[in-house]
């Protein structure tokens, strides 16, 4: 399935629409639907329930979008977030210059300089629907606003969360009374006036993202109390020098990769194998994963190292999530800006120190709902419609309840009965309209878990059948105990197990 056959299947099953799609759209933005933002709220919730509610060492904020700009300043993104640019001399067509690049000649682009790009287009004589480029320019990709009904009083809408977190380190640290190492988290919207927008929602304008901040003292950014735990996870990766030699991923487990000097900081593999697992905990399809280090000429001006998780979409292996090592630089930055202290104070030394960002997990939730949506699509079984065979915990709706005859009033009242019963516990569709089969159809095409039918058999018994959607194997079992059975479905007992 290609990008635009997902991009239709959002569209027809009510996942995501092309925003204000009546007025034509707008590009780079999109609208999710009744399901949509169902999968996409179950995202975010699984990702807050790992990341900080299981944790002791992660405190979470809700920052604003629009913040201070001085914020924008001392990060570096108003003198450095921006994209080279080419436009055509005579219809003034703005494209983006490496994807550019990369798509005419097929060669990597990410980072490459102004002046390596110009070369570019000069020697391969590079034009665009017949027109030639200017030269290379450089676009700024914040979205600028006015605060209040005052002209000239800037401000963005912000490209990352992440710099919500920083100016507020010292008042989380001290209210959640954090102690080093600790993280400090967010989900919440970001805005990038990305110059060419593509892909459907794997670059878009307006998106969202689940971002980490993890601080260490900076005597210990190298030792991870937590690394034991990780060591075992299998990976692929391609290194910075693999790359530089053309050489294909390997794979290894993290205890491997650090051995060998592939992965130098504890931190950083750390993280990176919790994010990998994150993934395959939800049901994702870990051979389409990868790790992949910058080379130096795509490192961002904060990172001492990043890796990027990579996932193989239907138009190549792409970052699905950033791990950068920040050092100290935005607590030294907004330090400095701000002229207030963003220092910890150790207690044991008794010193002052600037923790350092060890790692930084940075993860698109739009991203992770399109490969989430990608691994669970499945129209290569037998049934002659496709099944969403999405993880549990990310589906939509957990239950479907039908009656088995629509115009049957008693059927329908049992059956409403039952939806009542189960409405509190979990998300519950109820669908009364259609053949049986026909329904069973439509909620294994939204990646309903489980169906429960109501039947005659129901009104004299008790029982209803429970049809599981991976294997449509059924069950019969008693209302008395629907409540507890789909409890252990949801804990994460098998089919075979509810019973
Ligand atoms: N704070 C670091 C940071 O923002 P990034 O690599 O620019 O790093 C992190 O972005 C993640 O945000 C990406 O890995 C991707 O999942 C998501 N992301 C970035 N730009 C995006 C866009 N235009 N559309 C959708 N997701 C995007």
């Amino acid at each position: 399935m290609n990008i635009e056959e997902m991009a239709a299947f959002c569209k027809r099953k009510g996942f995501v629409y092309p925003a204000a799609e009546i007025y034509g759209g707008l590009a780079g933005f999109f609208d999710y639907g009744p399901l949509g933002v169902e999968l996409k709220n179950n995202i975010k919730s699984a990702w807050w329930k790992t990341h900080v509610h299981n944790r002791t060492d992660v405190a979470g904020i809700d920052g604003s979008i629009i913040t201070n700009p001085q914020v924008w300043v001392a990060s570096g993104h108003v003198a450095n977030f921006s994209d080279l640019m080419l436009t055509t001399k005579k219809s003034k067509t703005k494209v983006r210059a490496d994807q550019f690049i990369e798509d005419q000649l097929k060669v990597p682009a990410d980072g490459m300089s102004a002046e390596e790009i110009n070369n570019l287009v000069k020697e391969h004589k590079l034009k665009l629907n017949g027109e030639d480029f200017e030269e290379v320019k450089d676009f700024n990709l914040m979205f600028e606003t006015n605060v209040g009904p005052v002209s000239g009083s800037s401000a963005y809408l912000r490209p990352e969360t992440a710099q919500s977190i920083f100016p507020n380190f010292r008042l989380v640290q001290e209210n959640a009374r954090m102690k080093l190492p600790f993280g400090i988290a967010q989900i919440g919207k970001a805005f990038r006036n990305e110059i060419s927008p593509r892909d459907f929602l794997f670059r878009c304008r307006e998106f969202e993202q689940m971002e980490l901040e993890y601080f260490v003292h900076p005597n210990e950014v190298n030792k991870c109390p937590y690394i034991n735990e990780v060591k075992d996870v299998k990976v692929q990766y391609v290194s910075a020098y693999m790359q530089e030699k053309d050489e294909k991923e390997k794979s290894g487990t993290i205890a491997e990769l650090l051995k060998q000097n592939i992965i130098t900081s504890e931190w950083q593999a750390y993280w990176l194998a919790t994010e990998h697992e994150w993934f395959a905990n939800l049901g994702a399809n870990m051979k389409k994963f990868r790790l992949r280090q910058h080379v130096s000429t795509e490192k961002s001006h904060y990172a001492v190292d990043t890796w990027d998780l990579e996932y193989n979409f239907p138009f190549g292996w792409k970052e699905l999530q950033g791990i950068a090592n920040r050092g100290d630089y935005d607590l030294k930055q907004h330090q400095e800006t701000s002229k207030k202290e963003l220092s910890y104070f150790d207690q044991e030394s008794k010193e002052k120190v600037l923790p350092h960002v060890v790692a930084e997990p940075s993860q698109g939730v739009d991203r992770a709902f399109l490969v989430f949506l990608f691994d669970a699509y499945d129209d290569k079984d037998k049934r002659g419609f496709t099944v969403l065979k999405l993880h549990r915990t990310l589906a939509p709706y957990k239950v479907a309840v039908f009656p088995l005859l629509s115009n049957k009033p008693e059927l329908v009242k049992k059956a409403t009965e039952v939806f009542e019963t189960l409405r509190d516990q979990t998300t519950v569709f109820f669908d009364k309209t259609g053949a049986i089969g026909r329904r069973y159809a439509r909620q294994d095409e939204i990646g309903t878990p489980l169906g429960i039918t109501i039947d005659f058999d129901t009104l004299e018994d008790g029982t209803v059948t429970i049809r599981d959607r991976d294997t449509t194997k059924q069950v019969r079992a008693k209302i008395d105990d629907l409540q507890m059975i789909v409890m252990k479905y949801l804990q994460g007992a098998s089919f075979d197990e509810i019973l």
